[in-house]
């Protein structure tokens, strides 16, 4: 049972990173495997309560891999993390299956150093759903959740949720417009996004020039009612009329005396 999850974690490496050739050369040369099994051995003993000797086999990994990995975190199947240097996981992460993380990446708490006491036993990693991406650098943080399918770009900063299927970028990370922009403009039943999910301010700003257009077509029908509605003697004649009001005198009433 162990040996053959052993292999399907080998398995994943080969099918996510275009570079691996051979299950020998995972076994050997990739970090983030070597990562994944120290915490294999170290999260049942955490769940057991042997709790220093699973932290201490967690810190001999990161010490041989760059990668530390909290035992007390709890990782699904097929989790690959290509190139590894410097990937946190917090206590309280959760992270499905067949999620791929690379370097530099933090699943950490917002501000773990502020009344920590009050923190402990909290949940305060964020959960990875299955199939999610993360790239390099990015930094999420905090007790949210990154979707079924989502991608995090590189070096980005999540602490909101990232919805399912959708690609967040930057710093705050925000979900960007899909590649093909008619698809932002189709409606989105029950705000369940069927595939790429349309960036919210574009969506907004579209709307806001789709409402401005349809004012301006008003008003331009509206002068036009206008113009036809009045002959030009009508105006002449209003214009006299207008002008003689003008010149009549206004008679004052109060004033001092
Ligand atoms: C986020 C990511 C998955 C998007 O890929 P994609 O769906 O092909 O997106 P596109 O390349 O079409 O980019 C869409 C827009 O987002 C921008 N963008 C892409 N990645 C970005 C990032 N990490 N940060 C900020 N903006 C980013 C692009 O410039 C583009 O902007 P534009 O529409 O104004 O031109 C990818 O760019 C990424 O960051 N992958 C991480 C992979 C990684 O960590 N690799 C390290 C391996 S060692």
């Amino acid at each position: 049972m162990i040996f053959k999850r052993f292999q399907e974690d080998i398995d994943s490496f080969l099918a996510r990173d275009p570079a691996a050739r051979s299950r020998l050369e995972v076994a050997l040369c990739y970090p983030g495997y070597h990562a994944l099994m120290f915490y294999r051995l170290s999260h049942p003993l955490w769940k057991h309560n042997w709790r220093l000797l699973s932290r201490w086999i967690s810190q001999l990994g990161k010490f041989l891999t760059g990668i530390e990995i909290h035992p007390g975190a709890g990782i699904g199947r097929r989790f690959v993390i290509d190139h590894g240097n410097s990937v946190v996981i917090g206590e309280t992460s959760l992270i499905g299956d067949d999620v791929t993380m690379y370097q530099g990446v933090t699943l950490g708490g917002i501000a773990p150093s502020v009344d920590s006491k009050s923190q402990i036993n909290r949940k305060r990693h964020p959960t990875v759903l299955d199939g999610a991406i993360i790239g390099s650098g990015a930094q999420v943080l905090g007790p949210i959740t990154v979707g079924k399918g989502a991608r995090v770009g590189a070096n980005a900063v999540v602490t909101k949720d990232v919805p399912p299927g959708v690609t967040a970028v930057g710093i705050p990370a925000r979900v960007i417009m899909p590649k093909n922009k008619q698809q932002a403009k189709n409606f989105v039943a029950y705000g369940t996004p069927a595939g790429d999910c349309p960036d919210p301010v574009v969506q907004t700003i579209t709307n806001l020039r789709g409402q401005v257009e349809a004012l301006m077509d008003k008003v331009d029908a509206l002068e036009r009612r206008l113009e036809e509605s009045f002959s030009p003697e009508d105006e002449i004649s209003d214009r006299k009329s207008a002008t003689n009001d003008a010149k009549k005198p206004v008679a004052i009433s109060g004033g001092c005396s």
